[in-house]
């Protein structure tokens, strides 16, 4: 891998220090405590971040998006790490009934109701709904969608670039397609992931330590499309999947710390 491509990270991570240190440290200074909360603590410091990334993450990302997103997402889509819910630019009105943004940082849930509000989706009229609980925490899931047992009520499932960021994104995953994806309901990914190349993937791993600090946990060592593609039902022998197709981006150089892939998979319906 070229020097100059392994090292091209170091523009953003001292573009993350610039956005988010001094108003951490004004932060701290304003509330020592928060020292003793290492959670609060990254959050705060990825709500800065976001704040000077979120426009540019989805620019660069609207082809895959507007091709992956508007013609499939239907019903209730769930979002997961919605960050400041730009995903919502991309659903169609009138195929979506209701936009739910699961967002644990909390701090960028106002950034999420007026884009949501902007595109249409309010919570006046249930069209929308924020909920500040993890991904892994499906019981909060079902009880604000609602939902009686075993009857699961989100018909569209999106993950964008969050799987990297996720603890325990395997078992997370599943229990969110088990649990809380209609059968004939779809995942809908468009994630950062491990580079099939072997140099690439090495620089990956390199990176992850130092990435994660300032990218709230955000890991570049995941292949997560290849989770999902694998991801099995019940009693893990058959395949959740009725039908998949895994993509790559347009245009994307092989030698790129963050390659991505985008899927759209439909689990069974029973
Ligand atoms: C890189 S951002 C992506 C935001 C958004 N999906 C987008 O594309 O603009 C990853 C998001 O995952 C959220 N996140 C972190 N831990 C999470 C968890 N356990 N469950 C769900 N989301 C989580 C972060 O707060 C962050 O907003």
């Amino acid at each position: 891998m070229k020097l100059s491509n392994a090292f091209s990270i170091l523009f953003d991570l001292r573009y993350s220090v610039q956005a988010a240190f001094m108003p951490t440290i004004r932060e701290i200074l304003h509330s020592p405590s928060l020292l003793l909360h290492p959670t609060a603590l990254s959050r705060f410091f990825m709500s800065k971040v976001w704040i000077a990334f979120g426009d540019g993450v989805d620019e660069n990302g609207r082809d895959v998006k507007k091709h992956l997103i508007t013609p499939n997402a239907y019903g209730v889509v769930l979002d997961i790490g919605a960050g400041h819910g730009h995903t919502v630019n991309y659903l169609d009105q009138n195929r979506v009934t209701k936009y739910v943004a699961l967002e644990p940082n909390t701090l960028m849930h106002s950034h999420i109701r007026s884009i949501a509000n902007a595109a249409g989706f309010t919570e006046a009229d249930s069209t929308l709904l924020i909920l500040s609980c993890g991904a892994e925490d499906t019981t909060s899931i079902l009880s604000s969608l609602s939902s009686p047992i075993h009857e699961p009520p989100v018909d569209t499932l999106i993950s964008i670039l969050t799987m990297c960021t996720i603890p325990s994104p395997q078992t997370t995953m599943t229990a969110l397609v088990n649990d809380v994806l209609k059968p004939g309901g779809q995942l809908l990914f468009y994630e950062h992931v491990l580079s099939p190349k072997a140099d690439v993937a090495w620089w990956q791993r390199v990176w992850t330590p130092v990435w994660k600090m300032a990218f709230d946990g955000c890991r570049l060592d995941r292949p997560s499309h290849l989770w999902v593609e694998e991801m099995q039902a019940g009693d893990g022998e058959e395949s959740m999947w009725g039908k998949s197709e895994v993509w790559g981006k347009e245009g994307e150089e092989e030698e790129n710390l963050f390659w991505h892939r985008a899927g759209r998979m439909v689990k069974w319906a029973v």
